[in-house]
């Protein structure tokens, strides 16, 4: 069990933001990464095929052995989490990133903070609903950006496109006088920089990479699964072929990675 494995999973390179910061906390886990390019975006989709998709992935990703299942998306996590923790809890163990940003809010004590993501997580309401019944006092303002991904998977990252639509989003009435931004979407701390600014870092911009991680790491303790085996191999797999992939995969992995297409779909 300890050397198996840890499956992620996104629509892209937003997981690979919380894949990162795992071999930086945990650098002696294995990673599978499972990269679903084909459906790309998941926040313009229903949430029954969001659904769809996760549990076909969960299968692939325990097929490849997993010890833990992340969700490393919210659009996913917000609209298929509770219906993978039925099918896959005995199978094995699942996390999704907004639980642990909810419980890390609830140490914080914030009056107002927003929240940007997906047209699907922002109409679900999840980070609304667990934000108000973890920090009752916290006043929420959800906004769906849903520009940002395409922006982001297109390459569109340190310049004057990404800047105009950051600035155009984030200037909206509603979110003045927030003290914290959550980062709802794993795609974004790719353009965490970039917000922080706008906020001339005077707003706390949260993301779940490192929480996440933290979480993980600790999840494995408990469960004495942490790999002590000496033996690491990361494997990341994708439904499509992009360049783009390879190229943000290698930038995060610094040098050539093992990526393979794996035709799940067909
Ligand atoms: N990175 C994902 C999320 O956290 C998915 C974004 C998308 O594919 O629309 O929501």
């Amino acid at each position: 069990m300890k050397e198996q494995p840890i499956g992620i999973f996104d629509s892209g390179v937003g997981g690979l933001t919380v894949a990162h910061a795992i071999k930086q906390i945990l650098p002696d886990e294995s990673l599978i990464y499972f990269g679903d390019t084909a459906h790309l975006p998941y926040g313009d989709k229903s949430a029954e095929s969001i659904r769809f998709y996760s549990h076909r992935i969960t299968e692939f990703l325990l097929e490849h052995n997993s010890k833990v299942v992340l969700v490393a998306c919210n659009t996913a996590s917000a609209s298929a989490f509770d219906s993978l923790k039925e099918e896959f809890k005995d199978k094995t163990i699942l996390i999704d990133v907004i639980d642990p940003i909810v419980n890390y809010l609830g140490t914080r004590h914030f009056n107002k903070i927003g929240v940007i993501g997906t047209k699907r997580t922002i109409s679900s309401c999840t980070y609304e609903n667990k934000i108000k019944e973890k920090s009752p006092s916290t006043s929420v303002i959800s906004m769906a950006t849903p520009l940002l991904v395409p922006m982001i998977e297109e390459g569109f990252i340190f310049d004057d496109i990404s800047n105009a639509i950051i600035r155009s989003y984030l200037t909206n009435e509603s979110l003045s006088g927030i003290q914290a931004l959550i980062l709802g979407c794993t795609h974004y701390p790719i353009i965490k920089n970039q917000i922080s600014k706008f906020f001339n870092f005077n707003v706390e911009v949260i993301d779940s990479a490192r929480i996440v991680s933290m979480i993980l790491r600790e999840t494995l303790e408990k469960n004495h699964l942490l790999n002590d085996s000496g033996i690491v191999k990361d494997q990341f797999f994708i439904s499509d072929y992009t360049d783009y992939f390879e190229k943000i995969a290698k930038m995060f992995f610094e040098g050539e990675i093992n990526l393979k297409k794996a035709d799940i779909w067909s």
